[in-house]
């Protein structure tokens, strides 16, 4: 199938378009390589450095489906420049699905997030429940989801909502749970845990990439907004877990933010999909690439910070 995905530079599509070129997939990959570019040389892959905002120029010629990575791609990043944010994640996201159904895509996978929910009590936040985003960055989410399902009787729209991914990607984030007390244990013999009690739901990043193939090979299940993460955990048992792994210390911090959210993904496990990876593969495959010298603290793995240096902050919005 000919694909577009925006965003293929990124942490996870630097791992989804290697295991869909295997798949013998032909990609477009555009992204603005504000991280750098990790992708490999493939005579499949056509990797164009271009902005999303410049919509009327992305090309759309015989593309049957849109994976939709690019995105200011979490709060404090989206705190530096919110106008951007809007711009990029659903406005961009507006126009570029409205070309894609003039030329006649079949479908469009859009990267949305489990944050979209806010904080809830009940045990099991399934798709049904009502939507409470406590960050502009949700917000883009749930606004930009909704626009996408407004084209949902002319293609199929599937609107996947991740847990927090962890993992190695050859684009690395380190600003994630798992992956930065991971990192922390393993460069500092320490982990600073803030509260602890709050709850997050996971997802390993070959499971991530994994969804989006399974959305790609059964593109005629219903459109709409389906969870997937598959351990809702709390930090500090993260913490405990990586210390079972990682001989480091625990120093549990007081913290001005005991949110939890958890996530249920009963829905998309019931369309045949099954998590083949967990939390520990991804600390354990973490520290095996820390030990062989394959990484490295960087600047460019935490997404606010190496935004604020990029400047994108007086950016203009279109
Ligand atoms: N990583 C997670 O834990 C997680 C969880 C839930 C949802 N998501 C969503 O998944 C998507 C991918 O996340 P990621 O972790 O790979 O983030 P990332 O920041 O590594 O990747 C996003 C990519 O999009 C590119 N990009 C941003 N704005 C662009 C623009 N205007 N034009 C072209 N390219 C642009 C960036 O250069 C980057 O390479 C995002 O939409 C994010 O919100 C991520």
């Amino acid at each position: 199938m000919r694909i577009l995905i925006t965003g293929g530079s990124g942490y996870k599509g630097s791992v989804l378009i290697p295991l869909l070129l295997k798949e013998g997939h032909i990609i477009t990959s555009i992204d603005t390589e504000w991280f750098g570019h990790s992708l490999p040389e493939h005579p499949n892959l056509n990797t164009i450095r271009f902005d999303i905002r410049n919509t009327q120029n992305i090309p759309l010629k015989d593309i049957e489906v849109i994976i939709h990575l690019a995105n200011i791609a979490n709060d404090p990043s989206v705190e530096l420049n919110p106008l951007l944010s809007w711009d990029v994640n659903v406005l961009a996201g507006y126009r570029l699905i409205d070309r894609a159904y003039r030329n006649g895509v079949k479908q469009f996978i859009y990267a949305s997030s489990g944050s979209v929910y806010g904080i809830k009590n009940e045990e099991k936040v399934t798709e049904e429940l009502q939507l409470l985003p406590i960050s502009t960055y949700n917000e883009t989410k749930m606004i930009a989801e909704r626009v996408f399902l407004s084209y949902k009787e002319k293609m199929h729209v599937h609107c996947i909502r991740p847990a927090t991914v962890c993992g190695i990607s050859p684009r690395m984030r380190l600003d994630t749970a798992v992956n930065l007390l991971t990192f922390q244990a393993l460069s500092t013999g320490k982990m600073n845990v803030l509260g602890g009690d709050q709850v997050r739901p996971n997802i390993h990043i070959k499971d991530m990439a994994n969804v989006y193939l399974h959305f790609l090979n059964n593109s005629d299940l219903p459109s709409g907004c389906y969870n997937a993460g598959f351990e809702n955990c709390s930090i500090l048992n993260i913490a405990n877990r990586i210390k079972k792994i990682i001989k480091a210390d625990i120093i549990v911090k007081e913290s001005n933010d005991p949110r939890s959210y958890r996530i249920d993904s009963s829905k998309i496990l019931k369309t045949g999909f099954s998590p083949q990876y967990g939390i520990d593969e991804a600390i354990n495959q973490i520290a095996k690439a820390f030990h062989s010298g394959d990484l490295e603290d960087n600047p460019r793995f935490y997404n606010s910070k190496w935004m604020k240096s990029l400047n994108l902050e007086s950016q203009s919005s279109t």
